[in-house]
């Protein structure tokens, strides 16, 4: 039966570049889109920039532009992401385009018409420094649920609760510092707690297929019953107060939507923007799947908020919402807000092929919510050994022999000795091709990857057990090196059909080789026959474990003048002016150098342990190995940046910088010197 899909990505927010974990989702719903669109289904594939919301307005503002004018900034820098990793979205939206404030005010006035809006006065955080109603993002305090400190206001990075900023404990403003106090202020209300509400949901959570196990667990928790015998589903606050960047609801002068009403709605403007007429029709369809691919930090949002928005505006709701974990780099943990690990532009300036971090990324994904690492030796190890080592492999051993003395033909149905061993290997690789079908389907990539690399294995079992290079040193042999060549070529297109979701741009240029036509699910059941292939081209370059290591490194800051101006203090012109507020957000802190050890695999890099008063040491590189031996160094005093946010590089993670002194231009005037202070200070005590 032919499919009719609608999928989805989370809409990121408009205020920063993509990061890894960005990348993980979209390549993780690509290989889906991708196979369901070789399988003959239709597919409509979109996200959009999630614009509004106060920190963007507060970020633009900072930036000395308009809100509308910070967001066309990030989002034309969106494009360079999705076409150098091979993300195929049919169309990118904006959630300040026009059709997501039609969509939302409309949905808007459909829940209010099911009587599903309340007016409630509520008393809310508002910052006595800044003279404002803080944003949720901007008052920052320990979760209620679960203790964790420096938690945002409306949800819960570590357990995932949502709340109201009210609920923080020891609340401050993130804006000012200031301990915020209670204002009274009219805001809206979605009635969830409402038992229509309730009972709709917990009829569409339940729904078998819609969630994955482990998220039902987790949102069932919102059906359990308080102390007052009501579920824990409370009713959601959607209203912000002016000054905020945002959709206006209906009927009033200065209330807008919360981000998080018109943001999911953005998937419907998107999808809108481009089916125009076409959309309605679309969208209503019994037909229409609608398929969600989300992290799991927004799981709330999407299976309680977004459903009973949907339904209760008359329309049709979600079929899959899909969960994912996040994405760790040797071990360490990024967040939205930090954003530590390696950046996927860098990867594609460096020269790192997409594909290789498309198939790693596949072949650790499954379809539960578990997070997954990316760990450089293993992503060599795993992309040099399967997709250089056992599948390319096989065509470029094929090939040569096919072209030099057969004129590039495939022998079809052989009759040499030993073809029945040749045709029941294909058989074997088509009679996979159903399970691995099934496993991509159900977002089982590491398994079908598994699979696949398998079949790869048996394949170059045949070729090393029949040598073709024998076979081609005897005349009277032609027929056999002919067929098994051909198995060969025959066994890397039906390969290539099962790798095609996952490697898109590497199997175009199989495609070209081989002279097919774009390959397609069923292709893989079907033999070529004596069709003829074209020349050989290089398929793909092994990872080089140099050419990776640089994606740890720093990026070189910008070239120093060709020829330095004298008059310049340090060869450098002064930095612009700052405030004193600027100022003080570094936090420069004395450091006694325990220990400055070399660090293996770098010439630049020393590895310091470093006392700064906090009861546990840490750890910094810092490149100054040019300067200094280790011993130098150990057991004195120097000075560094302390709140720096943590980075993973190659060898761990850096937890902070040594600050040295330099000219502009090393070369012309070489020396690094480090900072030491007078006798007497202490570990700890702060610079300012
Ligand atoms: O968490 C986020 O990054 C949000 N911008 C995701 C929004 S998803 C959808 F609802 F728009
Ligand atoms: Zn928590």
């Amino acid at each position: 039966m032919q499919r009719q899909l609608f999928v989805t990505t989370a809409l990121p927010y408009a205020n920063a570049a993509f990061h890894i974990g960005h990348m993980m989702e979209y390549i993780q719903a690509d290989i889906w889109v991708r196979f369901q669109r070789m399988q003959g289904h239709t597919v409509r594939f979109v996200c959009a920039d999630d614009a509004h919301g106060a920190p963007i307005m507060i970020a633009a503002e900072k930036a000395g532009l308009t809100p509308q004018a910070f967001v066309a900034q990030i989002a034309a820098g969106r494009q360079a992401y999705l076409d150098g990793f091979h993300i195929a979205f049919d169309h990118w939206h904006s959630t300040d385009a026009p059709e997501n404030h039609a969509l939302a005010q409309d949905i808007y006035r459909a829940l209010r018409a099911e009587g599903l809006i309340t007016e409630r006065v509520i008393e809310q955080f508002f910052d006595p420094q800044k003279g404002m109603f803080l944003p949720d993002r901007f008052i920052k305090g320990e979760c209620p649920r679960c203790g964790t400190a420096d938690q945002y206001g409306d949800n819960c990075e570590n357990c995932g609760a949502v709340y109201l900023p009210t609920d923080l404990k020891n609340p401050y403003s993130a804006l000012s510092g200031a301990t915020p106090v209670l204002k009274e202020s009219r805001h809206y209300f979605f009635q969830l707690s409402h038992p229509r509400a309730v009972e709709f949901l917990q009829g569409w959570t339940q729904t078998p297929g819609r969630l994955q196990p482990e998220v039902l667990n987790k949102i069932s928790e919102w059906f359990a019953l308080g102390d007052d015998g009501k579920p824990m589903l409370a009713d959601w606050d959607i209203s912000r107060d002016a000054p905020y960047f945002g959709i206006r609801i209906p009927d009033t002068e200065d209330k807008y939507f919360y981000v998080w009403l018109d943001a999911p709605i953005g998937y419907l403007a998107s999808l809108k923007a481009l089916l125009g007429a076409e959309f309605e029709p679309f969208l209503a369809d019994p037909r229409t799947e609608q398929v969600h691919f989300i992290g799991k930090d927004i799981v709330t949002f999407h299976t309680l908020f977004w459903p009973a928005m949907l339904h209760f505006s008359g329309r049709k709701v979600p079929n899959h919402i899909h969960v994912h974990g996040f994405i760790t780099v040797s071990g360490t943990k990024m967040s939205k807000s930090r954003g530590t690990g390696i950046s996927p532009l860098r990867y594609l300036e460096l020269g790192l092929n997409a594909e290789w971090l498309r198939y790693y990324i596949a072949a650790k994904l499954s379809a539960r919510v578990d997070d997954i690492d990316f760990n450089p030796e293993d992503f060599i190890a795993r992309v040099n050994s399967d997709l250089v080592g056992k599948f390319v492999n096989i065509a470029s051993r094929a090939a040569g022999f096919l072209n030099k003395r057969f004129d590039g033909r495939l022998a079809g149905h052989s009759q040499a000795p030993g073809a029945d061993e040749g045709r029941a290997l294909l058989a074997q690789l088509r009679e996979s091709g159903d399970g691995i079908a099934q496993l991509l389907d159900g977002r089982e990539y590491g398994k079908a990857l598994r699979d696949t690399m398998a079949l790869a294995d048996k394949v170059n079992a045949y070729v090393d057990q029949h040598k073709p290079w024998e076979l081609a040193k005897k005349p009277e042999l032609s027929a056999q090196l002919h067929d098994v060549c051909s198995t060969c070529i025959e066994a890397f297109r039906v390969l290539s059909v099962y790798l095609k979701p996952v490697l898109p741009a590497l199997v175009e240029r199989v495609e070209r080789f081989l002279g097919v036509a774009p390959l397609q699910w069923a292709d893989a059941q079907q033999a070529l026959g004596q069709h003829r292939i074209g020349a050989y081209e290089h398929l793909m370059q092994r990872a080089d474990a140099a050419q990776v290591a640089k994606l740890f490194e720093a990026p070189a800051d910008a070239a120093p003048p060709a020829a330095p101006e004298p008059a310049l203090p340090g060869g450098q012109a002064l930095a612009p002016t700052i405030g004193i507020d600027d100022f003080s957000k570094i936090d420069l802190r004395l450091a006694r150098i325990v220990k400055a050890e070399t660090v293996e695999g770098s010439s630049k890099l020393l590895r310091l342990t470093l006392d700064v008063g906090e009861g546990r040491t840490r750890n910094v590189f810092s490149g100054i190995r040019s300067a200094y031996q280790p011993e130098q160094l150990q057991g004195k005093m120097t000075l560094m940046v302390a709140n720096l946010a943590p980075r993973t590089m190659k060898f761990g993670v850096s937890e902070g910088m040594v600050l040295a002194a330099s000219h502009a231009d090393e070369k012309a005037v070489p020396g690094l010197y480090v900072l030491e202070p007078w006798p007497g200070a202490q570990p700890g005590m702060r610079v300012r």
